[in-house]
This record gives structure tokens, C-alpha cells and sequence, in this order.
């Protein structure tokens, strides 16, 4: 590594093997383009991966970065763990952008986050798990996977009408085995869906304008965000759903709904830097959290973008923004 100056940014992404997969090669985008953008701020930029060996750490070593860009979605393959990057940087007390360990930790795992909503009142579609013994409500459900991101392991095939938790059960074993993740249902919401974008101002969330996904019923049957309506570019489904800001004068209170939850999610669960909230609306118009990303893909086509840009932000200027934010936050928690 070369000198280390004051002024020097550290981009960390985890390990991308050659053979990914489009999801996986995302962070790789990211990079670069956060790359440039900082570059363009006047900064230096240098870039790490975090692999399961540590040797990322030796890069602190020295002059430290004047902050880290955290954009580990995964760490040793696993995102249950992606917390532990940001966990090693607070120790060193090295700026992080985005959110703490802890914050990425509640809500990697999507049944932990959902009782912890749950346990705040926020509304979260009712869940089964393998040996957690609640009366089973029957149903259409969605298999999920508990800590993966970006709609790993979801297809067509993952909703299933159910009758007993034997079948639940059954189902789950089906989707672990295939996947060799942890799965569990949720009860599907049939319904509408909407991704809120939020960054944090001075420790304050600033709660962007909500964008709805809409589907063209053609390529859509299912109406979800399955694994190729994200990434498989050129098939059906990717071409078959798009993201809208559009939305009418009859939406005001959903809408005053939708970002009065985002706030108490980022109060809840302490979060800091950027997030997005991504929720379904039942026929009754109740929201329903169905996870909350902390740190979310913050390429220029992401959620987290668009949503930024529909309120006059550049690409630039929202790098910054999130950067200055880490920055802050050192300076406040250290005070
Ligand atoms: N309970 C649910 N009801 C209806 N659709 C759901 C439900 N859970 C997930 N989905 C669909 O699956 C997509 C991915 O699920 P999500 O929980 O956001 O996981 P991730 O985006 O981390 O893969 C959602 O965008 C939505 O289209
Ligand atoms: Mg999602």
C-alpha cells in the first residue's frame, strides 16, 4: 500500500469470485462508481477487500484512512456476518460509513428485525419458522430466505398456499436444501409494493419520497420482486417491472404512513448513514414491513438513488452527504 494522507478514502467490498453471479458482481459497479465520485469530491481513493483471513486490517495499519466506504454486503460468503467489517472498524475507531455492526446485525436476519417490529408495534406479515411453535395460520405464503439480500432464492416457486405447519415445514426443508440457506415463510401480502429510501442528517433521517414497484401483469403473475426480476437483464420479468414515483393526490396518507415508519425504524433500530425500507400494502391499505435494508445497493440504478435524484440530488452530492455523515457521527460519539 502507498502513503496513507488525511484525505485518503477506503473503499471495502467483500471478495467477488470470477464466476459470480450478477448479484454478487454488483458490488464490483458500486465500487467504481463510488470510486469516481469521490474522486471527482477531491478525495484519494484506495480500495480493499475484506476476506475471511483479516488481511484488510493490515491496510489500517499506519496512518489510518480518513474514513472507510463500507459497501460489505457478505463476509467469508456469508451476510450473515457482513456486520463484523463495520464491527472491526468502530474497535479501531475509524469512520464508517453507513450503518453500525449492531444496526446491520438486527436486520440482516429477517425474523430477528421482524420481532423486534413486532415487539415496537410496526406491522410485519405474520412469519412461521421451523420449531417455533405458534398456532399456524393457513394461507398463501412466500418462502424466504432469513439473511440473504437481494431476492437470492426467490422465484415463482416459493409461494405456496398452506394448510398445516407440517406443510410450512415441509416446504422450508425443500428451500434449505436447495439453496443450503436457512428459509422461512412469510404470510403473503397481495398487494401493492413500495421501497423508502432514508439517509441520516446529522443523526436524523431524512425520509425520501416513496417509489412503488409496479408490475405489467404479462411477465408478472406472481406480482413480487423475484431473483431475475432484479438481475436477469433481458428476461421477462426485469423488463416487466418498473419503479415509480408517480403517485397520486389519494396516496397522501399512505404515504404520511410509510414514512412515519421509516422513522421509527431508524429510531428503533439505531440506524445511521442510508437505509431502505421495503414494504407491501394489504387491500385495506395497511403497510407492512417486509425488511429493512441497512446500507442497500447504492449503485446509480439502485432504489437509494432514484429515490435521491427524484428529490434533486446528484450522484455526487449523495456520496458526499453519506461520507460527511460518517464523519460527523465520529465526531459526535467521540464529544
Ligand atoms: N410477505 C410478502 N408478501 C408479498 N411479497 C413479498 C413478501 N415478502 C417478500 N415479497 C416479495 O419478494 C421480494 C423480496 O423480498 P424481501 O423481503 O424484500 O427480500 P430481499 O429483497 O432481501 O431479497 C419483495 O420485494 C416482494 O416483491
Ligand atoms: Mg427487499
Amino acid at each position: 500500500m502507498g502513503k496513507k494522507s488525511r484525505s485518503e478514502i477506503l473503499i471495502c467490498h467483500q471478495t467477488v469470485p470470477d464466476d459470480a453471479l450478477p448479484d454478487e458482481k454488483d458490488v464490483l459497479e458500486q465500487t467504481e462508481k463510488i470510486s469516481a465520485a469521490l474522486v471527482n469530491l477531491g478525495y484519494d481513493v484506495n480500495v480493499v477487500q475484506a476476506d475471511s483471513s483479516f488481511s484488510f486490517i493490515s491496510s489500517f495499519a499506519g496512518n489510518k484512512p480518513l474514513a472507510v466506504f463500507n459497501l460489505v454486503e457478505t463476509f467469508n460468503g456469508n451476510a450473515v456476518n457482513a456486520h463484523l467489517v463495520p464491527l472491526i472498524l468502530e474497535q479501531l475507531n475509524i469512520p464508517v460509513t453507513g450503518n453500525s455492526s449492531s444496526a446491520i446485525f438486527l436486520t440482516t436476519n429477517k425474523v430477528l428485525a421482524k420481532d423486534i417490529l413486532l415487539a415496537n408495534n410496526i406491522p410485519t406479515a405474520d412469519w412461521h419458522i421451523k420449531g417455533r411453535g405458534e398456532e399456524f395460520q393457513k394461507g398463501m405464503y412466500i418462502f424466504k430466505p432469513v439473511s440473504e439480500d437481494a431476492s437470492i432464492g426467490i422465484t415463482g416457486e416459493n409461494l405456496k398456499n398452506l394448510l398445516s405447519s407440517n406443510e410450512a415445514d415441509e416446504a422450508i426443508e425443500y428451500f434449505e436444501k436447495k439453496y443450503k440457506i436457512p428459509f422461512f415463510c412469510e404470510k403473503f401480502i397481495d398487494g401493492r409494493e413500495f421501497n423508502v429510501s432514508v439517509i441520516g442528517n446529522n443523526g436524523e433521517p431524512r425520509v425520501f419520497f416513496p417509489a412503488e414497484m409496479i408490475f405489467f401483469q404479462n411477465g408478472h403473475e406472481n406480482r413480487i420482486l423475484c431473483y431475475d426480476s432484479k438481475w436477469n437483464e433481458g428476461s421477462e420479468k426485469y423488463d416487466q417491472s418498473r419503479r415509480t414515483f408517480d403517485l397520486g393526490d389519494e396516496d397522501r396518507k399512505l404515504i404520511k404512513k410509510l414514512k412515519m415508519i421509516c422513522e421509527k425504524c431508524w429510531k428503533i433500530f439505531k440506524l445511521s448513514g442510508y437505509a431502505r425500507v421495503d414494504f407491501r400494502v394489504d387491500s385495506k391499505n395497511t403497510p407492512f414491513v417486509l425488511e429493512i435494508n441497512a446500507n442497500p445497493c447504492l449503485s446509480p440504478d439502485s432504489g437509494l438513488f432514484a429515490a435521491a435524484q427524484n428529490e434533486g440530488i446528484s450522484y455526487d452530492q449523495l456520496v458526499n452527504i453519506i461520507l460527511e455523515e460518517s464523519l460527523n457521527e465520529v465526531k459526535g460519539k467521540n464529544s
